[in-house]
């Protein structure tokens, strides 16, 4: 892949897709609201547990509203490295304030900003680690496992590629039987919507090379959660 036709920083800093973002914001969760109630069950607390996670490439908050939501003694820590998601994020996420907090972080480098704390309880990602080259998701699995206490978990929601042309296909067809108007939006993008696109497949890998990356970077209990069609939640934990 010829990274100098990288366009996701420059997709995810601008302000007309932060608004297409936000403005779609509705439909979008409700299609979700499973997929982040799972992920914050799967995490090993007692409902009445104090912890502190983070959540990476955060947008919005969605992932943390849904685990500041089940665990109303937790804390997160949002980070992303778009201001306009984040100022955008700032108004989703004003019931949970005090309880949160966002730092600036661009996850394609590797120096992690000192405003993380050095020990999490979890750390989850939603939707972002597809944008990142291999190498990074590479090392940012890594990093993820030294930031976690022993017994921290990370688990990561996100679509990935098919290996075979067949499952792809089949892919495809069920995702245009669940929305009719998909193939034709497929085929009338705009300028904006075929950016976005290209951006949302350029570094996207198939989940088995997902998994083996968790496994070199030390995790346990390594599992895929759950699965539909392309979208995945997997994750597992740091030994003790
Ligand atoms: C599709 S949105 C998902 C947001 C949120 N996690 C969710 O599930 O709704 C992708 C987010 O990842 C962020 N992002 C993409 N690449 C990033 C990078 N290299 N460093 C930090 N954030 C990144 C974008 O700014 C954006 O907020």
């Amino acid at each position: 892949m010829d990274q100098s036709a990288d366009t996701n920083a420059a997709i995810w800093q601008s302000g007309e897709v932060v608004q297409t973002w936000t403005a779609e914001t509705e439909q979008r969760e409700r299609g979700q609201v499973a997929q982040r109630r799972l992920m914050a069950v799967l995490l090993p607390f007692g409902e009445q547990e104090a912890f502190t996670f983070l959540d990476l490439g955060a947008g919005t908050g969605a992932a943390s509203r849904a685990i500041l939501s089940r665990y109303p003694r937790s804390t997160a820590i949002l980070a992303d490295f778009s201001s306009g998601m984040m100022s955008a994020g700032e108004q989703a996420m004003q019931p949970f304030a005090g309880r949160y907090q966002y730092v600036e972080f661009d996850m394609s480098a590797s120096g992690w900003p000192a405003a993380i704390p050095a020990a999490l309880d979890a750390v989850v990602t939603s939707l972002c680690v597809h944008h990142l080259p291999d190498d990074r998701k590479q090392g940012l699995f890594t990093e993820i496992f030294e930031h976690l206490v022993p017994g921290g978990w990370y688990l990561n929601y996100d679509p990935v590629r098919a290996e075979d042309p067949v499952v792809e296909a089949a892919w495809q067809r069920a995702n245009d039987h669940d929305d009719p108007e998909a193939a034709s939006k497929r085929l009338n993008r705009t300028p904006q919507e075929q950016a976005r696109w290209d951006n949302h497949v350029r570094y996207m890998i198939p989940l088995r090379q997902q998994l083996d990356y968790l496994r070199s970077a030390g995790f346990h209990g390594i599992d895929v959660y759950w699965k539909h069609l392309e979208n995945v939640i997997y994750g597992g934990y740091r030994p003790g």
